[in-house]
């Protein structure tokens, strides 16, 4: 009887056929079941010695099927392991990580390095009025300036009035001041329009302006300010810095900004040289802005500064075309270090 058993258990080939023979065997109504019921109506003497049979009978069964059951999961185990091998040789899929753009990348270089010096960061709308972008900043009407900044101006309202894109990131100078929060220290980096297309102009662009209000405010701030900026901007501790008389209708001084460089070979190199090259506009604000903007020029004055985003960050990367920063031509990103 046993061996029968353990020959069934071992014929068993699955889970399922196993859990067959058991019931078989060792179910409610199984063989083997079926005997120990029968101890019952046996003798006392004969009972003893057949029970005892038959439990050794059953135990070598219920091992066998335990074992057997064991031996079949890890078959089961083993089969589906070699059927999910993964192939280590193959070589990986690539993976493209996104980057800052370089354009937000230098904007983030800027803010850091005026966050240190104090400032904060302001914005306003890229469409702007006529008193914001132009009137507040002391640029009337009739002013040649606003043929200068080549202007897009937005279809006429019914007044007659039209909004602009703005020329240029002066107006939320206007903007911070018209909230009256004083001293003032911001920079107000965001996108710029003017009509204009060419290597080193593109219709859309991008402007930092920086201004500074408080009650002791004066030229020398304003040239310690920019020249600790350019420096620290373009890494290079002594790089000569220039302030050249200027003119803006917004700013009385005015001083346009120079650094250093070498055009000698063809080739621009930034520092120590004979060559100056223009990075930047500038210039104590003027009397007549302050009182546009509510604040008395005899209690507070101050300095701002404005310059382009691409211009700078072309300097520093040696980018020789404007335009390209718009094209998202992975290999120019490539080149340029801005995707691995
Ligand atoms: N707004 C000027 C421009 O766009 C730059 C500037 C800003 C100059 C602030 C002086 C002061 O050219």
């Amino acid at each position: 009887l046993q061996q029968k058993w353990l020959d069934a258990v071992g014929a068993a080939a699955s889970i399922d056929a196993l859990e067959q023979v058991r019931v078989e065997a060792l179910g409610k109504k199984g063989e083997i079941s079926g005997l120990m019921k029968t101890l019952g109506a046996m003798a006392p003497e004969a009972r003893k010695e057949f029970g005892a049979r038959i439990n050794v009978v059953k135990d070598a069964v219920t091992g066998a099927i335990e074992a057997k059951k064991a031996g079949l999961a890890d078959a089961a185990l083993d089969a589906r392991l070699a059927r999910e091998t993964l192939d280590l040789t193959l070589p990986a899929r690539p993976e493209y990580e996104g980057r800052i753009h370089p354009i937000s990348q230098t904007i983030d270089e800027i803010i850091a390095i005026f966050g240190e010096m104090g400032f904060s960061v302001a914005e306003g709308p890229d469409i702007e009025d006529d008193f914001h972008n132009f009137t507040a900043l002391n640029i009337p009407a009739d002013h040649p300036a606003r043929q200068m900044q080549d202007t897009f101006y937005l279809p006429p309202k019914e007044d007659g009035s039209q909004m602009v894109l703005r020329t240029h990131t002066s107006p939320v100078q206007i903007r911070t001041m018209l909230k009256g929060d004083l001293p003032i220290r911001v920079i107000c980096p965001g996108r710029t329009y003017r009509v204009d297309s060419d290597m080193t102009h593109s219709p859309m662009f991008h402007q930092v302006e920086g201004l500074v209000i408080d009650t002791e405010t004066n030229m020398s701030h304003l040239k310690g300010c920019l020249q600790d900026f350019v420096r620290a901007f373009f890494g290079i501790d002594d790089l000569p810095v220039r302030f050249r008389p200027s003119y803006f209708p917004f700013t009385e001084p005015s001083a346009e900004v120079d650094i250093g460089c070498d055009r000698s070979g063809g080739e621009l190199k930034l520092g120590k040289g004979k060559d100056w090259l223009e990075i930047l506009g500038s210039g104590m604000v003027h009397p007549n802005v302050l009182k546009n903007c509510g604040i008395d020029p005899s209690k507070y004055q101050g300095f701002a500064f404005g310059m382009g985003i691409e211009r700078i960050a072309m300097l520093k990367y040696g980018i020789p075309d404007l335009r390209t920063f718009y094209e998202s031509d992975l290999r120019w990103l490539r080149h340029y270090g801005f995707v691995p």
